[in-house]
């Protein structure tokens, strides 16, 4: 079966079969059967790219579904896991609930949004997690695990480590304050004047279009590589060597210095290795140029990588899933 629609970076692959789960009873079913293949979960795959034709299953996640109810402080929503996570924003808006309008037009379905913890113009899904329901593949049953249980970073939570592979996401609770402050301190939200949760979301979405290739038009998968976390004792070795580089305080012991720019330094942007290239404004993504392949990929990321740490003894991480014909690949 063809995968080439089920990524937005849009390779052409293959799996052995696609399962579309669109009920818990399914989703049972599914995880009780005891011929199972080797299988990969699927949400939107907008964080993830099928370099190659995955021997294996997928299992296509379309839960859907919402429920809100409040009291006199909050919000209180519980939602489907395949519900689209743009889709949940603008339904919160429109219904004057705020809190997600930083992450509007962030791709994907709603129970990954956990996983690696979806971020954007200085706000944090893990704020608004109350708790994730899954079910538990090992043991066979459902499950729900608490915000503080999920061990939210940057671009990271649980999901990712132990859980990863063995539990599918069925959905995620939030808890949306009203007593709403917007947070428009990152740029450029900051240019705006006293702005309202509307024009935040309106903002970020011009912005998101102004600087990011659409996937319906070029395929991509966001930022490829996560913006490396560095010491502050690492800084002040590479400022005396690079001056201009950008950074933005993470804790009192690290900066976060973005990847773009060390990307940018180096020349590579438009650079193109068999239909994947270095998107020619913004080099934290590659992008399929039509005619891409898994290999071509692979080498562009690993010149990018080795460079990048020649250069500035940074070690960069990819933050996409990169599936090959057995599973995970690392870079
Ligand atoms: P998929 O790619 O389908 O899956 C991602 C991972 O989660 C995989 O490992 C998969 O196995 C696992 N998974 C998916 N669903 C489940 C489930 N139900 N249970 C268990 N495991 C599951 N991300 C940001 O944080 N901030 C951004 O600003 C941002 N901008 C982006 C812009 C573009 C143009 C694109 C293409 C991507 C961007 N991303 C961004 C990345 C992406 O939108 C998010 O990572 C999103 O949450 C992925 O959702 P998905 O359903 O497509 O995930
Ligand atoms: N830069 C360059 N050259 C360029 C472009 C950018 O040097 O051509 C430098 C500039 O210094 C710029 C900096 O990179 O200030 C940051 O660029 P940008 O604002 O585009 O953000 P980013 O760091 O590339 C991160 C997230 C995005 C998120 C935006 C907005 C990561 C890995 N990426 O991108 O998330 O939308 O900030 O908050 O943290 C994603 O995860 O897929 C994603 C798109």
């Amino acid at each position: 079966t063809s995968l080439k629609h089920s990524h937005t970076f849009g390779l052409n692959a293959s799996c052995e079969k696609i399962h579309y789960i669109d009920s818990i009873e399914a989703l049972k079913l599914h995880y009780q059967r005891s011929d199972r293949q080797a299988e990969y979960i699927l949400g939107e795959g907008s964080n993830t790219i099928f370099l190659d034709d995955f021997e294996g299953d997928v299992v296509l996640n379309q839960l859907k579904g919402k429920a809100h109810q409040e009291n006199e402080n909050s919000h209180n929503l519980s939602v489907g896991s395949g519900e689209n996570w743009h889709d949940l924003v603008s339904w919160t808006l429109a219904q004057k609930i705020y809190g997600f309008e930083n992450l509007a037009l962030i791709p994907g379905t709603v129970g990954a949004a956990p996983i690696q913890n979806i971020g954007a113009y200085g706000v944090e899904i893990a704020q608004f997690i109350t708790s994730v329901e899954f079910y538990d593949i090992d043991e066979n049953r459902m499950k729900l695990i608490k915000n503080e249980e999920c061990r939210f970073g940057y671009r990271d939570s649980i999901f990712k480590h132990e859980l990863f592979n063995r539990c599918f996401i069925t959905a995620v609770n939030f808890l949306l304050p009203k007593k709403h402050t917007v947070n428009a301190t990152y740029a450029p939200l900051d240019t705006l004047i006293k702005p309202c949760p509307e024009e935040i979301y309106t903002k970020v979405i011009e912005v998101r279009k102004s600087k990011l290739p659409d996937p319906k038009i070029q395929g991509n998968a966001g930022s490829f590589f996560k913006n490396p976390v560095i010491s502050k004792e690492k800084l002040k070795s590479l400022l005396a060597t690079h001056s201009k580089i950008p950074y933005f305080e993470v804790n009192d012991s690290a900066v976060k210095v973005p990847a773009a720019w060390l990307i940018d330094q180096l020349g590579f942007k438009g650079k193109e290795y068999r239909g994947v290239r270095c998107h020619d404004k913004q080099p934290l993504v590659l992008v399929n140029s039509g005619n891409g392949d898994g290999e071509g990929l692979l080498m562009l990321a690993r010149e990018i990588t080795q460079k990048v740490t020649q250069a500035f003894d940074i070690k960069l991480e990819n933050e996409v899933r990169l599936v090959g014909r057995q599973g995970l690949v690392t870079l």
